[in-house]
């Protein structure tokens, strides 16, 4: 028999009989799921087993808690294991999370490659045949007798063959084809895509099982369910990239075992996808020479330095209010520093349209990025190429001035191991940094010093 469903908001919390597309009784939209059984928030007085919770509940000293280390397994890829913090760990639910198109279940099946030859894997997909999984493991290479897949989108018959199969590592493609028909929604959609993550993740914390869950991010680039997720899983992956280009950038927005600021950088081939060891050469390949308006600059992600072209266009604008864009660079930021290059560098920019572009699908967020925004601003306003043999580091304060970045040291390292021959840099710095054969330092203190010395203005 149907368990019957019971409607609340994830908002307030209120109960309803049925959904509605606004909560009658906090007004927010589109916060109404559904859920098996009561719901009950705050009612529940006993626990399952029916005693009264001073019975069964005891807390204990966390001193007296025995544990080990968590278990890790590598995935066979570096750039994969970087982001997961070393390795994936087991019984840990991860959630690989992308536009339709990216690369998610290729990067899932390649895996399955190492995964395969040290435990059993059951691969899952709602999405495409058996037939079709084939093939695609064909053309990936891959192939191992401990790899199972399965083509079925109903949640129950998937725990069932979990329970046949017990495989060490379950790959979920995707959440939103998986459903529970005890639930009358619709397959993807809130309470779905939430009540079979719940299910998964009891699998993960029972069983000790390794999910990992393929989820689509919709439009506006959160996972459906909005956030519901992010929060139930151990760590969340976004894989990110321009599906015309062939880069992809993985990185993690959520992990509980390790930190969230690395990066993994791939290439999509005509045979799966190939780990990008040298990110930098990467995003440098192609630019131009001689041409004003970009400049080169390194940012750390993570733990890992990586150089990064900005580019920037400033035009006269024909508009009272000059139209401004930034893609890959914070909207604030280059606003602010294209009032500060007015206002201390002497260049009259503010009447004009200004873009700012990142190459290659990175983010910079970093404050050590803004001397190059500021010196290919320059560049482009002036008309002037700057050298394609310098690149540029340094804070760029509201006075102009220049201010010392973290872990210069290294940055000059990849800076002058992709053939860099200058680099403009803050007078005061903080470390001692040691000499780099080949590689000039100037030392500038604020914009207008950086400008004369790059540009010759
Ligand atoms: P896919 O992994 O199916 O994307 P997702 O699961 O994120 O929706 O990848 C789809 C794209 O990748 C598709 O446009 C074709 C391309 N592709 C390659 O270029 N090479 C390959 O070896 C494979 C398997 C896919
Ligand atoms: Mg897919």
């Amino acid at each position: 028999m149907k368990n019957k469903s019971v409607f609340f908001c994830t908002e307030c919390g209120n109960e309803t009989p049925k959904w509605s597309g606004r909560c009658p009784a906090c007004g927010a939209w589109n916060t109404i799921v559904e859920q098996q059984g009561s719901a009950g928030k705050g009612k529940k007085s006993t626990s399952s087993s029916g005693k009264t919770p001073f019975h069964t509940v005891k807390a204990i000293p966390l001193t007296e808690i025995e544990t080990t280390d968590e278990l890790r397994f590598s995935t066979g890829m570096k750039e994969l294991d970087r982001v997961l913090g070393g390795g994936a760990v087991k019984g840990s639910l991860v959630l690989v999370g992308g536009a339709p198109g990216i690369g998610k279940s290729t990067l899932m099946l390649q895996i399955c490659q190492t995964l395969c030859a040290f435990s059993k894997v059951l691969y899952v997909s709602g999405e495409e045949s058996v037939g079709q999984l084939k093939m695609r493991a064909r053309r990936l290479g891959v192939a191992g007798e401990n790899l199972y897949v399965l083509s079925e989108t109903n949640l129950e018959d998937v725990l069932a063959s979990v329970e046949q199969e017990q495989p060490d590592i379950l790959i979920v493609d995707s959440i939103q084809t998986l459903y529970n028909s005890d639930l009358d929604s619709a397959p993807g959609s809130v309470g779905q895509v939430k009540d079979c993550t719940l299910k998964l993740m009891e699998l993960a914390k029972g069983e000790g099982t390794t999910v990992f869950v393929i989820g689509h991010v919709n439009k506006e680039g959160s996972i459906a369910g909005p956030k519901v997720l992010e929060h139930m899983v151990d760590c969340v992956l976004y894989f990110e990239g321009d599906q015309h280009m062939s880069y992809r950038i993985l990185r993690a927005a959520k992990n509980r075992f390790g930190a969230t600021n690395e990066i993994g950088v791939f290439e999509m081939q005509g045979d799966g996808l190939a780990e990008v060891e040298n990110p930098s050469q990467m995003l440098l390949s192609g630019r131009p020479e001689d041409t004003p308006g970009t400049c080169v600059t390194c940012v750390m992600e993570g733990n890992r330095p990586v150089l990064a072209e900005i580019q920037a266009l400033l035009a006269p604008s024909s508009f009272s209010v000059p139209r401004r864009t930034s893609n890959g660079f914070d909207y604030n930021r280059a606003a602010m520093l294209i009032a500060v290059l007015e206002k201390r560098g002497g260049l009259k920019v503010s009447a004009c349209d200004s873009y700012i572009n990142i190459i290659g699908g990175l983010y910079l967020d970093e404050p050590a990025a803004d001397l190059a925004a500021v010196l290919a601003l320059a560049s482009s306003y002036l008309d002037k190429p700057i050298s394609s043999d310098l690149t540029a580091i340094g804070e760029v304060g509201l006075t102009g001035e220049l201010r010392s970045v973290d872990q210069l040291g290294q940055r000059l390292s990849e800076v002058h191991r992709l053939g860099f021959h200058r680099c403009v840099i803050p007078k005061r710095h903080r470390q001692k940094l040691g000499a780099l054969e080949g590689l000039q330092l100037i030392e500038v203190s604020n914009i207008g010093e950086a400008i004369r010395a790059v540009l010759g203005k």
